[in-house]
């Protein structure tokens, strides 16, 4: 990664908000068996949450419940569920209600993603990811939102950057998460007035993750250039995912918040990026001085 004068560090959500925040609150959260979706689920639980956890791997998903468990004091449970089933999600919210007799907040995460161009993409592989991503995220919304109607909850779907532009090797993703950033503006709209809210939280790269590490060919890194100096920690989304959650964004809901130090800004230019920021003067030679 290029040279910056100054790297955004990140920080414990529980250094800047209240750590009895969701006292008494419960969190349904598919994905939260691993990486980006256990981090949010780990913050939530940081500040009081109970939490379910949705996966299909239960083993891991136990794993994960019992190590935020012992981490944070709250309660978490497994619930083995494929998201592309309806009934398996319908399951998950029972045990959630058995459990904890309410939910609060939901957190659409479960995805899939691999590498591959639309010419050596088969539709099976297509589809796949449509199901997970996009039919998914409205199976879980349609499997809770009695239960968020009644708690006067909240949603936050995990979307991405990469369909902002056309991102090659992404074409399945792309127009998964585009129909998941449109599911969660409608949903906002049309669940505001029963006390409902509903945004999407789109991560640029984060470090040390399964999607990250997918999406790296072997041998290389990441070569986009980041604003804030740093590939994107699983922190960085756990900490947006707490205020998106508190009551301190009552007042947002249809909103997509990009978690991407500002990398989906930065277009290509024909200036060398951070230096020619960081030290104007480098560039001189190179630029004509009159328009
Ligand atoms: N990592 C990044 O840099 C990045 C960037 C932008 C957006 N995102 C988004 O962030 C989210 C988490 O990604 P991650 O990188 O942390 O990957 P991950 O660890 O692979 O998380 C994906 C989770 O989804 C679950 N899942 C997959 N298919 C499922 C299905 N059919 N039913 C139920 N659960 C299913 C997986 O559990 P099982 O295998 O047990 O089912 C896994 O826990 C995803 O929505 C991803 O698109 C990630």
């Amino acid at each position: 990664m290029a040279h910056v004068a100054y790297v955004q560090p990140t920080v414990d959500s529980t250094s800047v908000f209240n750590s009895n925040l969701f006292n008494g609150k419960v969190l349904f959260c598919t994905g939260g068996g691993s990486g980006i979706c256990r981090g949010m689920t780990e913050a939530m639980m940081r500040h009081g949450a109970d939490a379910i956890i949705i996966g299909r791997k239960l083993d891991r998903l136990t794993q994960a419940a019992k190590e935020m468990s012992e981490a944070t004091g709250r309660t978490c449970i497994p619930a083995q569920a494929d998201v592309r089933q309806p009934q398996a999600l319908k399951s998950a919210v029972a045990k959630a209600i058995e459990q904890f007799g309410k939910i609060d907040f939901v957190i659409c995460g479960a995805a899939g993603n691999f590498l591959a161009p639309i010419s050596g993409m088969s539709e099976n592989a297509f589809r796949t990811v449509i199901e997970i991503d996009t039919i998914g995220t409205y199976n879980t919304v349609k499997a809770t939102l009695p239960h968020v109607r009644a708690s006067k909850g909240s949603y936050i779907h995990v979307s991405a950057t990469l369909h902002y532009r056309g991102t090659p090797y992404q074409v399945h993703v792309s127009a998964a998460k585009a129909g998941v950033d449109a599911l969660s503006a409608v949903l906002a709209v049309e669940e505001g007035p029963h006390g409902v809210r509903s945004n999407v939280i789109a991560p640029g790269p984060i470090a040390g993750t399964e999607g990250a590490d997918r999406l790296t060919p072997k041998g290389r890194e990441f070569s986009v250039t980041i604003p804030a100096g740093r590939l994107g920690d699983v922190k960085d989304v756990a900490n947006a995912t707490v205020f998106l959650f508190s009551g301190a964004a009552s007042y947002i809901t249809g909103q997509i918040l990009p978690v991407d130090g500002g990398t989906e800004h930065l277009r290509s230019v024909a200036l060398p990026y951070p230096q020619a920021v960081l030290d104007p003067a480098s560039q001189r030679d190179s630029i004509k001085s009159k328009m």
